[in-house]
């Protein structure tokens, strides 16, 4: 039995393309390893997003050599490959930076990992695979073996044609792809006879899936998700990422009508000043966001919002900030993710001579995680003494407790509840922490009075 190793940076869709190379090797004889010094092959699957990310594989990989070396010495021997977005955005670059490394396969490419594990122990050298080929991965992967747990989490869209100045991802994902329906649908029900309580549809643009229907039409995130909500077993409908452009009517309405779907929405806006979102190329004005926030809003009462935020855009003036921070303050998100502007080669904001100092995107950053933290506590505190379906993930530190989410997304940890793991269950807000919160199994009354 040989041993893999895999190290996932970046979003959701690399954790999920990390869990599918795993699916695609066992066949090989690769079961998994917990630490790179045990394996025979380690994947680092990168990501591109900001400069930092990327840096910070390099770093692996100088670690990885010296592994390599004390490998061979001893005998053995170790492959590396990097996949992912730093692996399509640099290519062979990698290799003539760092020579140990053997493969380098991108995000659409890496079901032809078999053959290039096959053409390196031909001694045919390093082997490289980073075109966006014309055959659809999806048709060429295993079936998923890899259990998920409770919380799955299931591509069905892929790619960017966006192009908002600052963004990598269009170049390294390549164009929007929608993986049909029947697949889909397929691979979710698999997921909940595995024990898949809920599931989050992942894509760059989720909300831009025009997949292929039965009916030989071509459906939309709303439709699939109406489907998707029949599987019997199934608690909870999530999905992630979704661009403010593309929540159509029918999308509106399903948050109004599909029970399922969970009344939380990660919809990125990175900016609140029109000029900065203009831009960005983000293809709406902050009161157009505004406006969509409060459509969605008026047909599902109480969603929640969460949001991607960049500050220090080339050309991002104080007033521009500020009118971030208006926005913020309008439309109130329960979680947020914040980051400074990083320069990425190769878009076009990067070569903007308008580039903000370092010290001020600091500052602003601070500010900005300020409010948004204000609004992460103060919307805790409403959710004391409420009674939530939770989904028991896992086992917490202490003995019994059983760790899990609320319907927002929320860390809630219950005590004597780890016989529950794998179920919903309902569970009686107790007290809030700093980032958690603590919940008490409800019991029938509570149970009952929350479902009415
Ligand atoms: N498709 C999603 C976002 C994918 S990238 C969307 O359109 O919103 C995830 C987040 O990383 C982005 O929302 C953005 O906030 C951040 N990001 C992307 N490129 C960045 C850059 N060059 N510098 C800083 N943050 C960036
Ligand atoms: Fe990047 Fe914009 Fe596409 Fe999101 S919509 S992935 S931020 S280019
Ligand atoms: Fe990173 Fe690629 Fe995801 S750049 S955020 S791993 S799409």
């Amino acid at each position: 039995m040989k041993k893999l190793f895999i190290k996932t940076y970046g979003c959701q869709m690399n954790v999920y393309d990390s869990a599918r190379m795993a699916d695609l090797l066992a066949p090989l004889g690769y079961g998994m390893a917990l630490e790179p010094d045990d394996a025979d092959m380690v994947i680092l699957n990168t990501c591109h997003i900001r400069e930092k990310a990327a840096e910070k594989m390099y770093s692996d990989l100088g670690r990885l050599r010296r592994l390599k070396e004390q490998k061979s010495e001893a005998g053995g021997s170790l492959l590396i490959a990097v996949a992912g977005c730093v692996a399509q955005a640099e290519g062979a670059e990698i290799i003539a930076r760092q020579p140990a490394v053997d493969m380098v396969v991108g995000p659409q490419s890496y079901h032809r990992l078999p053959e290039m594990i096959a053409r390196i122990s031909r001694g045919a050298g390093s082997a490289l695979e980073t075109d966006f080929p014309a055959e659809d991965k999806f048709d060429h992967l295993p079936e998923e073996n890899a259990h998920q747990g409770a919380a799955a989490f299931l591509t069905v869209q892929e790619g960017c044609d966006k192009f908002c100045t600052f963004c990598v991802v269009p170049y390294t994902r390549g164009a929007e792809f929608s993986r049909p329906v029947a697949q889909v649908e397929a691979e979710a029900r698999r997921m909940v006879e595995a024990g898949a309580r809920e599931i989050t549809l992942l894509g760059q643009n989720v909300n831009a899936y025009r997949g292929a229907g039965p009916d030989g039409e071509m459906w939309g995130l709303a439709q699939l998700i109406r489907r998707l909500a029949n599987i019997d077993g199934l608690s909870r409908l999530r999905y992630t990422t979704s661009h403010p452009r593309d929540m159509g009517d029918d999308l509106i309405a399903a948050h109004s009508e599909v029970e399922k779907l969970a009344p939380y929405l990660h919809l990125p806006v990175q900016s609140g000043s029109d000029k900065i979102l203009a831009a960005m190329n983000r293809g709406h004005t902050a009161d157009e966001y505004r406006r969509l926030v409060a459509r969605i809003r008026e047909g599902r009462p109480g969603l929640a919002l969460s949001s991607d935020f960049i500050v220090g855009f080339p050309g991002e003036s104080d007033a521009d900030f500020t009118a971030t921070l208006n926005l913020i303050r309008d439309v109130t998100f329960v979680q947020a993710f914040s980051f400074k502007y990083s320069p990425r080669p190769g878009t076009p904001a990067a070569s903007s001579e308008k580039q903000i100092p370092e010290d001020v995107k600091n500052a602003r950053l601070y500010e900005l995680q300020e409010l948004l933290f204000a609004q992460q506590c103060e919307f805790a505190e409403t959710c004391k003494d409420q009674v939530f379906s939770v989904l028991l993930e896992k086992p917490g530190k202490k003995h019994g407790q059983a760790l899990g989410r609320s319907p927002y997304l929320q860390p809630v940890h219950v005590a004597d509840a780890a016989h529950l793991i794998g179920q919903v269950h309902d569970v009686r807000i107790a007290a809030v922490l700093r980032n958690s919160l603590k919940g008490v199994l409800a019991n029938e009354a509570e149970t009952m009075a929350a479902a009415q």
